[in-house]
């Protein structure tokens, strides 16, 4: 969603904040625009992408700027709508990252005493308040706009007398300060800055923050001065680029053998319960997250449950603060809950207040994140760092994978913990999930035969996967991917459900993608084929290397290396993702950025 970024100091800043902008894309975005101060504010913004704002930017001597990237909430993306936003005078420029739940009212008041409004946007009464509350401190109006409104934001804000002078603020949506020589940022996140440096300043909720060249200050809502600390990014962090491949989302699939490998050594060794604070024995589990990160949970708990004898609960985000409370809360410390909150970025909003949600009820907090440094990890008891690098495509790939591993990892040393399994079984394990790379590998080099199955999908309107038991979960992956960047919309279901209902939908139109490991579900799962073959449905079925029954059965088949059922999730998804890219191709459509949608999604 929005991206935010300012630069003051000693360099033309307009082609800083364009570059770092530009980081900020894969956030998702429908317009952009920069404000830059010359002998006045200047202000240049327009729908589309950053290259049509680029396009009609004038020249510029300022060494201060910031600049955005919209993610349309309220009013359509359009120029007038796009940020910077601006006060009648052109004196203020704010840029906003949120909802301001409150801007209609404030608007009709505004009205009232003569002010005028240009856009349908939210943030413009941002400008308009700052500009009437300002007598000489930015910082001043912009503390006493903050007792106006309601809502979510990250506020960026430049005048026209504070020629070097950034001033912004969060309130439960993302900024980070990076700290130069002579010079500093603000971004949405630390991927905007990473070229130019790697010492960040995190300001937490409710701070307001002042950054000129050579200071950088943060204050309370009293405006009483707080203290901060400047971290330095760890190397691995790197921004990424697309490496020869046609789209990041291609790239990010076939480094998934490296973004496991790379995460292992965290999640194996060097005590991890001990570093995650899980010291006592745990009573219950509650996995909580969204979208293809809630799918990582589901395949977690299953993993859970089978190694432990702990019950575990997965829920989204989105519903988890208005559920009941998380069971054995209030109890005896012995059965503390766990929540484990998922999310690869790390500022997914709905994730972050379940996680709030959580503390209040007095729940033992752990988050499994991408990004470090980001919001979630600040704020819970414990952090497993997925160490996949940077995901840019907004579909979800090698961080699904590494979130999974994570869960394995953990599964496992509960397990082991509470003696379900013992030393020599706890090595097996490990060295079994160290095999994952080189099995993916497998898939990855067997992409052609993949592409193969795309004819299957092109013309079809409508798509379901099946999935039983581990692969389940996979089922509701591969439906997501699919429709996510294909626009073909999928369902993912449980094999058996089908003859509940979506039965009646099959026609030989609709394909259905069967996902047949060799379990205890396999026989299941074959009559499930049959039930859907006999409605003329095409059946595309994933299978293991050698079944001699799928390929009499299937339309088509593809044949996964041989993997234990339980580690198949990783090989299942790889080709999931393959399938779903390449139908997405043969398309046309926008793969990395599809349409409606943003990588970061910060608003509830
Ligand atoms: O950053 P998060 O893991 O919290 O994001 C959660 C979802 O928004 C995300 O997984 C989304 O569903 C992906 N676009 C799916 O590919």
């Amino acid at each position: 969603m929005c991206g935010i970024v300012g630069y003051t100091g000693h360099q033309p800043a307009q082609k800083i904040v364009i570059e770092s902008l530009k980081k900020l894309e894969y956030r998702g975005y429908d317009s952009s625009g920069i404000a830059t101060k010359e002998d006045k504010l200047v202000i240049c913004k327009k729908e589309g992408p950053i290259a049509n704002m680029e396009s009609i930017l004038p020249k510029s001597s300022s060494n201060l700027a910031i600049a955005h990237t919209r993610w349309a909430t309220h009013g359509v993306p359009s120029d007038t709508n796009a940020h910077p936003h601006t006060d009648g005078d052109n004196s203020v420029a704010v840029v906003h990252n949120g909802t301001i739940d409150n801007y209609l009212a404030i608007r009709e008041n505004l009205e009232k005493e003569g002010y005028n409004f240009k856009s349908e946007s939210d943030s413009e009464v941002l400008p308009i308040l700052i500009s009437k509350y300002y007598a000489g401190d930015l910082v001043e109006a912009l503390n006493k706009t903050l007792a106006d409104i309601q809502g979510i934001f990250t506020i960026a804000v430049i005048h026209e007398n504070h020629p070097d002078e950034i001033v912004a603020v969060r309130h439960e949506t993302p900024l980070i300060i990076g700290v130069g020589n002579s010079e500093n940022f603000i971004a949405s996140d630390i991927y905007a800055v990473l070229k130019y440096t790697q010492q960040i300043v995190y300001p937490e909720d409710n701070q307001i923050v002042r950054v000129t060249p050579e200071s950088i200050e943060l204050f309370d809502f009293d405006l009483k001065s707080i203290d901060y600390e400047v971290e330095t990014v760890e190397k691995y962090t790197e921004v990424a680029e697309k490496g020869g491949y046609e789209h990041f989302m291609l790239k990010e699939i076939f480094e998934q053998p490296k973004a496991l490998q790379d995460s292992l050594t965290e999640l194996l060794v060097d005590s991890p319960l001990e570093r995650l604070g899980l010291n006592w024995k745990i009573g219950s589990i509650s996995i909580v997250a969204c979208g293809t990160s809630y799918h990582a949970g589901l395949v977690g708990k299953y993993v859970i449950e089978q190694l432990t004898a702990i019950p575990v609960s997965v829920g989204y985000s989105s519903e988890f603060r208005y559920a009941a409370p998380v069971q054995g809360v209030g109890g005896l410390l012995s059965s503390r809950p766990l929540v484990v909150l998922i999310s690869q970025s790390g500022e997914t909003a709905d994730t972050l207040a379940a996680a709030r949600s959580a503390k209040q009820q007095g729940c033992h907090t752990i988050a499994i994140c991408n990004v470090p440094g980001s919001r979630i990890t600040r704020e819970v008891d414990g952090v497993i760092i997925t160490k996949s690098g940077q995901e840019v495509g907004v579909a979800a790939t090698k961080t699904f994978l590494t979130q999974m591993q994570a869960l394995y990892a953990l599964g496992v040393h509960l397990a082991f913990n509470s003696g379900s399994l013992d030393h020599p079984q706890l090595k097996l394990w490990e060295s079994e999930i160290r095999k994952i790379p080189s099995k993916i590998t497998q898939v990855l080099n067997n992409s052609e035969a993949i592409k193969a199955l795309v004819p299957h999908f092109v013309k079809a309107k409508s798509a379901f996967f099946i999935g039983r038991n581990i692969n389940y979960p996979l089922a509701m992956e591969g439906a997501l991917k699919l429709k996510e960047i294909s626009y073909i919309h999928a369902e993912g279901y449980p094999a058996g459900e089908l003859k509940h209902g979506p039965l009646a939908l099959l026609s030989k139109e609709t394909p259905v993608l069967a996902i047949a490991m060799q379990d205890h579900t396999y026989s299941k799962l074959v009559s499930n084929i049959e039930e859907v073959s006999a409605r003329s449905a095409p059946v595309i079925t994933l299978c293991q290397k050698g079944d001699q029954q799928i390929p009499k059965i299937s339309d088509s088949y593809f044949e996964l290396p041989e993997i234990d059922p339980v580690l198949s999730p990783f090989t299942v998804a790889v080709f999931l993702q393959l399938l779903s890219y390449y139908v997405a191709h043969e398309l046309g459509t926008e793969i990395d950025k599809p349409r409606n949608l943003a990588k970061s999604v910060t608003v509830e």
